[in-house]
């Protein structure tokens, strides 16, 4: 029944279903990126430590990635900032909005090691955050703004 409804195309829905490409850095012009990466890589409720902290984050990288913020946010206040003005993502895309106070976050900056064993130094900031949003996540009303990518941390906004 299934098949039939889909006539021809059930291996091409099949294929874009497992369409998981690696991005290279940050490459987030992707429609796979998505509100769960964006919670596993930049949300915790609570300040970490970067050392046991980075490991999930990394094992989804398969490598060790150079530097990571962690917010200590809901995200219900966090797709809350993306009803908030639009502004320039860091990409040229329209889609980011910035963050109304500055919150408590976690900074992680690679300090060396290999693989598995990444090290990683942790700062405690307190700034404002730029995310880039999108709709259609699934798990969520296909109308709810969602985070997708943390653009940017400033200290300051002018
Ligand atoms: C504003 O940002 C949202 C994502 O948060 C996006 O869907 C919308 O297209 C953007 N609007 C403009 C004019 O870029
Ligand atoms: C991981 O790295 C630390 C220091 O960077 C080192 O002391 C430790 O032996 C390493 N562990 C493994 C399993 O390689």
């Amino acid at each position: 029944m299934m098949l039939n409804l889909l006539g021809p195309f059930p291996l091409l829905l099949v294929l874009l279903g497992s369409w998981e490409p690696v991005h290279p850095l940050d490459d987030w012009a992707q429609s796979s990126v998505t509100v769960q990466t964006f919670m596993l890589r930049h949300l915790r409720p609570h300040p970490v430590n970067c050392q046991t902290a980075m490991p999930r984050v990394n094992l989804q990288n398969r490598r060790c990635k150079p530097e990571n913020t962690f917010l200590h946010d809901s995200l219900n206040n966090v797709a809350a900032t993306c009803l908030l003005r639009n502004i320039t993502c860091r990409n040229g895309r329209t889609n980011c909005h910035r963050s109304r106070y500055r919150i408590r976050m976690t900074y992680c900056l690679y300090t060396g090691g290999t693989d598995r064993n990444c090290s990683y130094s942790t700062t405690p900031q307190n700034r404002f955050y730029v995310v880039a949003c999108e709709r259609r996540q699934r798990g969520f009303p296909p109308n709810r703004l969602l985070p997708v990518h943390l653009d940017k941390t400033p200290l300051l906004v002018h």
